[in-house]
């Protein structure tokens, strides 16, 4: 199977793994909830260039990565030889085989067409029983960005951006899980400020990196004044001596099938 999931290759995965190396670093600890046991099957959604899935792998799971966009499937195949990634939407995928369990890093908050079909297509990849483990942006996620977004777009008499993501409230997100037939056995709903230490050019090259069909169809003149004046708004609330940080809220879950 090799097909896009349109507009995902706005994802550049060389500046990705780079510059933004930390979205996977943090995903450590969710590799320790998901405990895989070696001969498990699985599922890695939306796993981007495969750092998390190949430390799957590494606990002697047997792991496949899927992911929308084939820039970042190209780069995880030629970092990852001999391990399993393919293009796919999370929204409508299906499995020969079903799964032990699913995993998923910060991806599932990108899926935003219809938060149900892609809590149905896990569910119809696993086994009864299996797990449903992920981290995602959780509601307020980035609410100074944005606000800072929204305030430098209408200030310049431009109109608001759609921004792409969805950022469910625990409560929201259980209720998902539950109607669409899974147990939550886990469910945690945090801050984590996060130091974005690869972003010399603060608030604006966050934009850039993650909300960049914001600036689609905008003058190019009017690109660099737009992030300058985000900066100056999100700075007050995100600048720190030593460095920008970025207002992450996330929200971490362990379901499983029922
Ligand atoms: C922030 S990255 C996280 C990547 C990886 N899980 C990690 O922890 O480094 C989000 C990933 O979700 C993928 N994605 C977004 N929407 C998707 C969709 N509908 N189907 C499959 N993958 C999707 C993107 O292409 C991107 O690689």
């Amino acid at each position: 199977m090799r097909y896009d999931t349109p507009g995902l290759e706005r994802w550049n995965s060389r500046a990705y793994d780079s510059s933004f190396g930390y979205v996977s670093t943090q995903g450590a600890p969710l590799v320790d909830l998901l405990d895989p046991q070696p001969g498990e099957r699985v599922l890695d959604l939306g796993c981007g260039t495969g750092v998390l899935t190949a430390q799957i792998a590494f606990r002697g799971a047997e792991v496949l990565g899927i992911d929308g966009s084939s820039a970042m499937i190209e780069k995880a195949l030629a970092q990852y030889p001999g391990m399993n990634f393919i293009v796919g939407d999370a929204h409508d995928f299906t499995v020969a085989r079903p799964y032990d369990a699913v995993f998923s890093n910060a991806a599932l908050h990108w899926m935003s067409r219809d938060p149900d079909a892609v809590i149905a297509s896990v569910r119809e990849a696993l086994l009864p029983g299996g797990r449903f483990v992920a981290e995602m942006g959780g509601a307020g996620n980035c609410a100074e960005l944005t606000t800072a977004m929204l305030t430098a777009w209408r200030e310049h008499g431009l109109r608001e951006p759609e921004l792409p993501w969805y950022f469910p409230s625990p409560a929201e997100y259980a209720r998902r899980l539950e109607s669409e037939g899974f147990v939550v056995r886990l469910l945690e709903y945090f801050d984590r400020p996060t130091p974005l230490e690869e972003c010399p050019g603060g608030a604006a090259d966050w934009v850039r990196m993650f909300a960049s069909s914001a600036l689609d169809g905008l003058a190019p003149g009017l690109v660099d004044p737009l992030l300058r004046r985000v900066n100056e708004l999100a700075a007050p609330a995100l600048r720190r001596e030593s460095g920008w940080m970025a207002d992450y809220v996330r929200l971490r879950f362990a379901a499983v099938r029922r």
